[in-house]
């Protein structure tokens, strides 16, 4: 079983044709390639998912526990989802919040994450290289807890 989980978001399997000037030419397969590499590399499994439903990502999360680690972006759903934030909370899974672009340097209301109250941090404007530091990072959190 994967121990370090990554989840995007609504309309993030568009990645690649979607709006390139924020998101990037990289397609989906293409980052969870190499962010998977990063944690195989080193012996640890991770797996990706996508998915365009709500509620499949909160029977995802619901499903981790707190030993989990979770890279993940939430889209659209960073902005308005409660039912997310309250579903990390829950499972206390170590989470970090991803985001290709800059949410702070775009419309007022992708300033606002009502997940990241409850994430240990946030990367944000580093495009696809957001998630293979946030997959560092989470390679050595489960390291370290190892210990
Ligand atoms: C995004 C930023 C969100 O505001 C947007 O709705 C997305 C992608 C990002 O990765 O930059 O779908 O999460």
């Amino acid at each position: 079983m994967a121990s370090i989980w990554v989840f995007h978001g609504p309309n993030l399997n568009l990645l690649g044709l979607r709006e390139p000037e924020h998101y990037g030419s990289r397609t989906l397969a293409e980052i969870n390639q190499e962010v998977v590499a990063t944690a195989n590399q080193v012996g640890i499994e991770a797996e990706c998912r996508q998915t365009n439903h709500e509620g499949d990502l909160l029977d995802w999360i619901q499903a981790l526990t707190a030993d989990d680690f979770l890279i993940l972006n939430p889209g659209a759903w960073t902005h308005t989802s409660y039912a997310i934030r309250d579903a990390i909370r829950a499972v206390k899974v170590p989470t970090v919040e991803v985001h290709l672009s800059n949410i702070h340097a775009r419309e007022a209301f992708r300033a606002n994450s009502v997940i990241a109250p409850v994430c240990i941090g946030q990367v944000s404007g580093l495009g696809a290289d957001g998630y293979v530091l946030a997959m560092r990072y989470a390679i050595d959190y489960q390291n370290r807890r190892k210990k």
